[in-house]
């Protein structure tokens, strides 16, 4: 059975993905570089609705003023030409030797004041090409010695830099938001706002907070051994998942970039249970681009590129039906129940129930048996287990 994907189901990818050519610190590229809007082509070809990219994706770092102009409308005739939107555009802060020690929190003054020029430009680029998102990975921002930075001024430098860059947009009126993607490590030892955890929290302190959020990368959450899902729920939960890259990743290693479900499938499936199922008690919901943040491994010509641009989405189908299908069966819904999961969206204290209530409410300690509730079940297994029946199918 064919998974065909359709304009509503919002794959995207990023220019980047397809279009590396599989250089890597050990070798030289293994494939032709194309054209940016010929990536851009064969991807609205093979289903996707829309593309993102890095500024300098598309024209190079000291490009003109004429051909950024026209390298830039190449490319929005061709997205125009073949249907695809340009959902999200970021910007490189990380290639070029200047941003060797970051954009926004580099040592030097001068550079930071470039970084954020450079940004600014790509932000007026962006809202021009009807993007909605501007994400920005502080991949540089970070450090290898803990002895080179002075980590206050750091932090407080990364909250001036966003800032910036966020009240800009509002005073611009642009309708943009700023999604944050965090990363561990790689290519910095130690990169800053590590996990979206951190990066929550330094949203928490900016004055421009309301339009940043984050956008989560599957893969970079689970190099530090974390779960995505729950990342992915906190960000919601907060009001600030706005966008997502989704990729695979075997473990607690380097950052392999893998397609969507490849590494571990249960966590894929999970995370395709609350995109496209909510949260079991109802709640926020994710309605952006499914955006696919990969790289065609190095063995790959292009033949392989496309058929790895294609097993993003085709995971991606299949799971959603498997997750559609888990949450509709009444087995799901009757071990649900027998582990009290509907029974966390339930408050605590009773609506109206004030501190005294509850301090009165012997039920609730002097005569609660804890022996008892200590040897409930909860069947976790059982309803994990039944999930993993409908995922091997
Ligand atoms: C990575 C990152 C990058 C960023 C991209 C957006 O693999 O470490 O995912 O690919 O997402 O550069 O700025
Ligand atoms: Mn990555
Ligand atoms: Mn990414």
């Amino acid at each position: 059975m064919a998974y065909v994907p359709r304009p509503e189901d919002h794959f995207s990818f990023g220019l980047w993905t397809v279009g590396w050519n599989a250089v890597d610190p050990f070798g030289t590229g293994t494939r032709p570089v194309l054209d940016p809007w010929e990536y851009a082509a064969k991807l609205a070809e093979l289903g996707a609705w829309g593309i993102t990219f890095h500024d300098n994706d598309v024209f190079d770092f000291d490009a003109s003023d004429s051909e950024r102009h026209q390298r830039v409308m190449q490319l929005k005739e061709a997205v125009e030409a073949s249907g695809l939107v340009i959902e999200m555009v970021t910007t490189n802060t990380f290639t070029h030797p200047v941003f060797k020690d970051g954009g926004l929190t580099n040592n030097d003054r001068e550079i930071r004041r470039f970084g954020l020029r450079k940004i600014l430009r790509n932000v007026d680029l962006a809202a021009e090409l009807g993007a909605t998102t501007f994400v920005m990975w502080g991949g540089r921002e970070g450090a290898e010695y803990d002895s080179s930075k002075d980590l206050n001024a750091a932090f407080n430098r990364y909250r001036e830099g966003l800032d910036t860059v966020a009240g800009y947009i509002k005073s611009r009126g642009y309708n943009l938001r700023i999604g944050l993607e965090p990363k561990p490590n790689e290519p910095r030892g130690d990169i800053f706002l590590p996990t979206v955890g951190h990066a929550l929290a330094l949203i928490a302190q900016l004055d421009n907070g309301d339009v940043v959020g984050l956008n989560p990368e599957t893969g970079h959450e689970q190099m530090a051994g974390l779960n995505y899902t729950h990342a992915l729920a906190q960000a919601l939960n907060a009001g600030k998942l706005f966008h997502i890259d989704l990729n695979g990743q075997s473990g607690i290693k380097y950052d392999q970039d893998k397609a969507f479900g490849h590494g571990d499938l249960a966590s894929a499936f999970f995370t395709v249970d609350l995109l496209e199922n909510g949260f079991p008690g109802g709640g926020p919901r994710y309605e952006g681009p499914r955006h696919f943040d990969y790289k065609p491994s190095r063995t790959e010509g292009m033949e392989g590129v496309w058929e790895s641009a294609r097993a993003n989405m085709d995971m991606y189908l299949r799971l959603a039906e498997k997750a559609r299908e888990f949450r509709a069966d009444p087995i799901t819904q009757e071990l649900m129940e027998e582990a009290s999961v509907y029974e966390l969206a339930q408050p605590t204290l009773d609506p109206g129930e004030t501190i005294d209530d509850f301090l009165a409410d012997r039920s609730a300690y002097e005569d609660f048996d804890a022996d008892a509730k200590g040897a409930r079940e909860y069947h976790y297994v059982e309803l994990y287990h039944h999930a993993m029946r409908h995922l091997i199918g």
